[in-house]
């Protein structure tokens, strides 16, 4: 038995600007939360920026943009305005996303295959400036279908569904979500795509993810700006990084 590749870490620090949005000022700032994620491991940084502007904003994303050493992936919805922002920093990656202006957070993945047509042309600029896209959908093969065909590099495939049952103790539920990632991952990889995962990861339930062996990348950030508060950043994703390479290295290369 090898190790696989090593599975990469995307920090997501929304929730940094969450706080931060809480009193309207400049503290706590994003940006200082990237630098020291990068500084404890992190392989990239992940910001969404939402129509709403809810938490990141336009100047957090040309910080990060003009600051950061490490990959930046922008997530985003499929507007023009989006679009637009995308091609004018050409971030390493862009994740499109669903959103709706009502939800909490990034509920389920992206309708792809009924929207196809006009995904791909949403996307096409974006990969000849040269942004890697990827696409955050459902464990589903008919969405993976889709995301190959519209021309995706990556799809990040939404584990929340696996993460939730696991929270509320539905644990057949959970390992059948759990089986439905494993299959689809594998999918996926036999189309030419990069997999990645992530949405409510834990300390928890981050292991059996992580040790599918085509995933190549976890996004994670909810979870590990919360535990910041109880033990700080670096560490949190210090705990983070050990128990993906704990599950990783069991994975045949
Ligand atoms: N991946 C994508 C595409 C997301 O939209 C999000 C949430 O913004 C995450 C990963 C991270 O989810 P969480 O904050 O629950 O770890």
């Amino acid at each position: 038995m090898g190790t696989a590749r090593r599975l990469r870490l995307g920090v997501n620090i929304d929730h940094v600007a969450t706080v931060r949005n809480a009193r309207g000022g400049s503290y706590p700032d994003p940006l200082r939360a990237a630098q020291m994620a990068e500084e404890a491991g992190a392989d990239g940084i992940t910001a969404h920026l939402r129509e709403d502007r809810r938490h990141i904003s336009d100047a957090d994303i040309d910080l990060l943009v003009q600051s950061l050493d490490v990959p930046l992936n922008l997530e985003m919805a499929a507007t023009d305005d989006m679009q637009a922002i995308g091609l004018r920093h050409v971030p390493h990656a862009v994740c499109i996303v669903p959103e709706r202006r009502e939800e909490r957070t990034t509920e389920g993945g992206l309708e792809v295959a009924r929207d196809e047509n006009r995904l791909a042309h949403f996307i096409a600029p974006l990969r000849e400036a040269g942004c890697r896209v990827s696409i955050f959908i459902a464990a589903d093969a008919a969405q993976i279908e889709a995301a190959a065909r519209i021309g995706a590099a990556v799809v990040e495939l939404h584990t929340g569904a696996y993460c939730d049952a696991h929270a509320e103790g539905r644990f057949s539920e959970r390992d059948e979500e759990l089986a439905r990632l494993r299959e689809m991952a594998t999918f996926a990889h036999g189309l030419g795509l990069e997999v990645h995962a992530g949405h409510g990861l834990t300390y928890d339930t981050v292991k059996p993810v992580a040790a599918l062996p085509e995933v190549r990348e976890l996004n994670i950030g909810h979870f590990l700006i919360g535990e910041a508060i109880f033990r700080g950043l670096p560490a949190a994703i210090a705990e983070m990084r050990r128990l993906m390479d704990e599950a990783r290295a069991g994975v045949a290369a």
